[in-house]
């Protein structure tokens, strides 16, 4: 973390003193490409933080249905990356939050969240799947 945020910093300066300069521009673009993991405003997965706020107590941070709510609910989560599971259609899962699972402790998150926010959650979903 210690060792990111001095990175941010570095970049940080460099773009103020860059700004500007058509040389500066061409080097900034050059810095983008080369270190994708800094955290640019906006990399970040959108869907990640309704998942992280929303959905991570039940289903675990990375999906595999360990969140901290998890051993106090009758039916457990599923594993979001078993090949099982993202075998399922967009639909299919977008209907699961959107409704909600009768009988369960999974609500319908239509109403609480937009139709925007449903689509995002649900792609972030689909990425814990393909999660190494
Ligand atoms: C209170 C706990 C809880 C929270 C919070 C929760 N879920 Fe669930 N979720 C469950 C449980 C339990 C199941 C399993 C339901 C079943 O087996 O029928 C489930 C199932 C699912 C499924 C699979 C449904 C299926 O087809 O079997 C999806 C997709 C899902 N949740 C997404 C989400 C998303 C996205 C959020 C956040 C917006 C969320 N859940 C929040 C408990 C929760």
């Amino acid at each position: 973390m210690r060792h990111m945020d001095s990175r941010g910093r570095i970049s940080l300066t460099l773009i103020v003193t860059m700004a500007g300069t058509a040389a500066g521009t061409v080097v900034l673009a050059f810095l983008l490409a080369i270190t994708p993991q800094v955290n640019w405003a906006g990399e970040v997965h959108p869907g990640k933080l309704i998942y992280d706020l929303h959905c991570a107590r039940c289903h675990g941070p990375n999906g595999l249905g360990d969140g901290p709510q998890a051993s106090h609910l009758k039916i457990t989560p599923p594993n979001f990356q078993s090949a099982t599971f993202q075998s399922r259609s967009d639909e299919q899962m977008l209907d699961s939050i959107e409704f909600g699972e009768a009988r369960t402790q999974m609500h319908a998150w239509r109403g609480r969240l937009t139709e925007e926010e449903l689509r995002e959650v649900m792609a972030y979903v689909r990425r814990l799947g393909s999660t190494p």
